[in-house]
């Protein structure tokens, strides 16, 4: 488990590119954390980090965006929404489940029984006028992404923005 400080939205991305650099094929991340904890800012760094240029916008009413980039194929979900964890299907999701797709799912407590299990668990919270990550492997994948990310003591990325 790794926890973190993070001082500005700025190293809230950079976390999320750090992520993209040893994310592999597959991946499923959840994504916690209250309104406003900064999930879609930790998905827009690592979207950008694998190659995206435009803005990321969030899915707060598409519920899903899916990226291509280059060899990788991303769908961000974001679940705040969603009324019943059934629709889920119709959205396509159990498609995605075919071990290539990144998965990075905001409220995932939302779509609870329809969704794969994750690999790594991301919770940001408030802390101060910045934020607070805690990242938890959840499976073996996850295990060795985060021992790619470094295994050496807490990830600090406070100024590395
Ligand atoms: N580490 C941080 N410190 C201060 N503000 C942050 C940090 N990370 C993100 N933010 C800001 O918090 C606000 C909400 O972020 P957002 O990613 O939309 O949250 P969420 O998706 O969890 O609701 C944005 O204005 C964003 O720039
Ligand atoms: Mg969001």
């Amino acid at each position: 488990m790794f926890d973190c400080i993070l001082d500005s939205a700025a190293t809230t991305e950079a976390l999320g590119a750090r992520l993209a650099g040893a994310l592999t094929p597959g991946c499923v991340i959840y994504l916690h954390g209250e309104l406003g904890a900064g999930k879609t800012t930790l998905a827009r760094g690592l979207i950008q980090a694998l190659g995206h240029h435009g803005t990321v916008k969030s899915p707060t009413y598409t519920l899903v965006e899916p990226y291509q980039l280059g060899e990788w194929r991303l769908f961000h979900w974001d679940l705040y929404r969603l009324v019943d964890p059934g629709e889920l299907e119709f959205l396509g999701l159990r498609d995605q489940f075919d071990g290539q797709a990144v998965l990075l799912i905001e409220w995932p407590e939302r779509g609870r029984g329809e969704l794969p299990a994750p690999d790594v668990e991301v919770t940001l919270s408030y802390a101060g006028e910045g934020r607070a990550g805690q990242l938890e492997a959840a499976s073996a994948a996850g295990r060795r992404l985060l021992a790619r990310l470094g295994y050496e003591g807490p990830l600090n990325l406070t100024g590395t923005a």
